[in-house]
């Protein structure tokens, strides 16, 4: 699937799943799962890698989870999910060239077709209209951008009426820079909704209410594997204890058998 086919999935109201996968375990179960996109977000820096923020997360290490990522599709190569790679912090906020440089990689090396950029700083629309014209499609990314968490914490943001006016003409701006979508993090539902009314391009929701034209959700938080579980993203099950409770299991069973030379 192209990127701009998203727009059409809008168009006739066919909501968009959107999961994360960090290496080839994790996208064989998400394609497996059927959602449309995998998203190789640099959350993976937390999730996976153990740091406190996204921002250490290399373009190196990006490039080599999304390999890992395409490794684990089963389908045939039409049938797989789009593959979108988060553009890590620094690949991006010094300049068009180094950004061009950095998303041809990823889409050059790796099966990624698309990649994700945050915030719509007037440097950072530019840099978008420059991939997007170079053949790079681009999903934008508005409300909480963890890159930025220096900057405006873990919070939730677009609370005021005039942040929200200026998350709408940011959407606005992405749009005529050209994304193909957007995601947008941890707003008040009513907020998004009026966004998604207003923009043509899919505006899909984490932590953004239900009145989205699509959903993302960071694929170890559904399973419950996170350390830390964001308040909007509810674990589907308690990944982390049941595989904790299968091992402690199997250790428990090895020492009992380890012991008898007989078994
Ligand atoms: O990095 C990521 O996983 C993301 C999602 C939370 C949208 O950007």
């Amino acid at each position: 699937m192209l990127p701009a086919e998203l727009i059409g999935f809008k168009q006739r109201g066919k909501s968009i799943t959107v999961l994360t996968a960090w290496d080839s375990l994790s996208s064989a179960m998400v394609e497996e799962a059927g959602a449309d996109v995998v998203l190789v977000g640099d959350s993976l820096a937390m999730v996976i890698l153990g740091h406190a923020t996204t921002l250490p997360v290399t373009l190196d290490q990006m490039l080599h989870h999304t390999q890992a990522v395409g490794r684990g599709f089963k389908n045939p190569i039409n049938k797989q999910p789009l593959v979108v790679c988060d553009l890590p912090f620094l690949s991006y906020q010094c300049g068009e060239d180094k950004a061009v440089a950095a998303a041809g990689s990823l889409l050059k090396n790796s099966c990624a077709a698309a990649v994700k950029i945050e915030g719509a700083e007037p440097e950072v629309l530019s840099v978008i209209e420059r991939l997007v014209r170079m053949g790079i499609p681009v999903m934008g990314h508005l409300g909480l951008t963890p890159q930025s968490v220096h900057k405006i914490g873990y919070r939730r943001q677009a609370e005021d009426k005039v942040s929200q006016e200026r998350m709408f003409s940011q959407g606005l701006q992405l749009e005529e820079a050209g994304c193909f979508s957007l995601v947008i993090e941890h707003v008040p539902a009513a907020a998004a909704s009026h966004l998604r009314e207003r923009l043509e391009i899919p505006v899909i929701g984490i932590g953004a209410g239900k009145d989205c034209d699509g959903q993302v959700r960071v694929t170890a938080d559904l399973l419950g594997f996170s350390t830390k579980q964001p308040p909007f993203s509810q674990a589907l099950i308690p990944g982390h204890q049941l595989c904790v409770e299968a091992l402690q299991n199997w250790v428990h069973e090895q020492r009992l058998e380890g012991g008898n030379p007989t078994k």
